[in-house]
């Protein structure tokens, strides 16, 4: 059997904290695919004090969303990049429905087929524990969660020693600005995407290897190798 994913364009999509970048990271590992984190780009882009992070900051570190037209412009510079000709997976990108259109536009130029959306759901209580547990490592950017996936010494990375680190929009105030900016801006998109049949519901409030066996089952398509190659058999590449 060969395993290929079902689209090129992979979507992760949920509310802040329902585990887009812990799932994006172990499907783009099992897939050999870029993870293109729209916000670890534009955090990237604050740590350099580039033009891009001194317009963003302010934005991010309050919780609202940063403009569609400077968002779309990242992501697009970086899906233009060789290493997602096969295949890549957007997290916490589209954001609005401005930005999904965009992004269909784009995947029709480059005809890369329709994009598949997985909707991780996960309740808002539960949502405000996993954000304001979270914790990086600042050097291996192994990232911990104090109440579900502490490290084995308080505050302190298990596989560098480093101090971990707390995002600067992780606190109660921007928390809640994430949350409304989600409600308003980026939920929408689930009736968006949802009535072009590209949605796949996933209930994110499971272990994280629970969340992930089902991610990965929605995204693979096999294919049985030994079946002679005729018209409509695509040939196996590996
Ligand atoms: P971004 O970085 O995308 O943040 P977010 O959407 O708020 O999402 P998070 O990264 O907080 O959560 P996640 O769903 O990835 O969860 P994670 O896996 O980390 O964006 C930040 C900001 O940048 C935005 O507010 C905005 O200003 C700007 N921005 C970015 N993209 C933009 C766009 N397209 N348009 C406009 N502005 C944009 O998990 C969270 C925690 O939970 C971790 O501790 C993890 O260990 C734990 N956890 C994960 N899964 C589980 C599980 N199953 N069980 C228990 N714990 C779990």
């Amino acid at each position: 059997m060969t395993k290929r994913l079902k689209a090129q364009a992979l979507i992760f999509f949920g509310p802040p904290g329902a585990g887009k970048g812990t799932q994006a990271r172990a499907v783009a590992v099992e897939f050999g695919i870029p993870h293109i984190s729209t916000g670890d780009m534009l955090r990237e882009a604050v740590r350099a004090q580039t033009p891009l992070g001194l317009a963003a900051r302010a934005r991010m570190e309050s919780g609202e969303l940063v403009a569609d037209e400077i968002v779309s412009g990242v992501a697009a510079e970086r899906i233009a990049r060789p290493d997602c000709k096969d295949g890549f997976i957007l997290d916490g990108f589209p954001r609005t429905v401005g930005q999904a259109r965009f992004l269909d536009e784009l995947l029709k130029e480059q005809g890369r087929g329709q994009p598949l959306v997985i909707y991780l759901r996960v309740d808002s209580e539960v949502l405000a524990q996993r954000l304001g547990g979270r914790r990086t490592c600042p050097i291996c950017g192994h990232v911990y969660n104090m109440y579900f996936s502490p490290p084995l010494r308080d505050e302190v990375c298990d596989i560098d020693g480093a101090p971990l680190v707390r995002r600067a929009d992780d606190n109660e105030e921007a928390i809640r600005h994430r949350l409304a900016s989600y409600c308003a801006m980026t939920r929408p998109l689930i009736d968006y995407y949802r009535e072009r049949g590209l949605l796949y519901d996933v209930d994110g409030d499971r272990t994280p290897e629970e969340v992930g066996g089902n991610v990965i089952a929605l995204v693979t398509q096999e294919e049985d190798d030994r079946l002679p190659v005729q018209s409509g058999n695509r040939k196996a590449t590996s």
